[in-house]
């Protein structure tokens, strides 16, 4: 694919169909986005990831709808190329089918993302039917759920046992079924997201879920090495150490006077 081709999803279930590997990362800025659309990133997720990389919190719980939306507008800038995707955080659409319409409405129309991504399985796939009914392109996201940290207890493999395997293989059939364009596959085991994978015929998008999936998502500061160390996740620079040097030369070289030079200065 050119890089200059605009992602859409019937181009994303193509790649699928051609066996063409799916590239996504999240973003949560212009700035960022920018980079990440030109280097040829064919999925861009404002995740709700961003309440623990950008806003500090311990979890994605409390990260509000009106943030998400405030952020993918800002990331839509720089976006030209990729699938933009605006993640739904929790408690924007869980209540009903009507709020999950109008906060995905919010994303499309005030931030002008693509589709939208919910989490969960059959409890939302009423929900989905009526979303992609209405225009609105849904991404699916099921195995470990970040919205339900407080009901997993933390961020477990998901799929270990067979009745585990055995209910996320169906929910990730009836998500098919129900209309969703993509399904992320979130830390289950290799086994079950190449058996998802498999049988499905609409793209899955893993993470920390094994080489078979039809594509994978990071999120960008564990790529970019600037946050904690995850075995899934392979760093494609030390970012945190790259920054902390330009820092500290920056100091240096205010301490030193070497900064600002004549060259760095305007005479009048
Ligand atoms: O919020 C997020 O960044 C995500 C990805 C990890 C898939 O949901």
């Amino acid at each position: 694919m050119e890089k200059t081709d605009k992602v859409t999803i019937p181009r994303i279930l193509k790649m699928k169909k051609e066996g063409k590997k799916i590239a996504a990362l999240t973003a949560y800025d212009a700035t960022m986005a920018a980079i990440e659309d030109e280097a040829g990133m064919d999925i861009i997720l404002v995740g709700d990831s961003a309440g623990m990389v950008i806003a500090g919190d311990a979890d994605t719980i409390s990260i509000s709808l009106d943030e998400m939306v405030y952020m993918t507008k800002w990331v839509r800038k720089g976006v030209k190329r990729a699938l933009l995707v605006g993640d739904m955080p929790f408690g924007s659409y869980q209540a009903s089918s009507e709020q999950a319409v109008e906060s995905a409405i919010r994303f499309m129309k005030e931030a002008r993302a693509e589709a939208v991504k919910l989490e969960g399985g059959r409890a939302h796939t009423g929900t989905i039917e009526k979303m992609t009914a209405y225009g609105i392109p849904v991404m699916g996201h099921l195995g470990l759920t970040p919205q339900s940290v407080n009901l997993f207890g933390g961020y477990p493999l998901r799929g270990k046992s067979r009745d585990e395997a055995d209910r996320i293989f169906e929910d990730a059939q009836l998500l098919e079924q129900a209309g969703v364009f993509a399904i992320v596959l979130e830390k289950i085991t290799v086994e079950l997201a190449q058996k998802i994978s498999e049988t499905l015929s609409i793209p899955t998008i893993g993470i920390a879920s094994g080489p078979y999936c039809d594509g994978q998502i990071l999120v960008a500061h564990d790529m970019l090495g600037l946050g904690p160390k995850f075995k899934f996740a392979r760093r494609y620079l030390q970012g945190a150490n790259v920054l902390r040097d330009a820092f500290e030369q920056y100091i240096q070289d205010i301490r030193s006077s070497d900064f600002p030079t004549e060259k760095e200065s305007f005479h009048a």
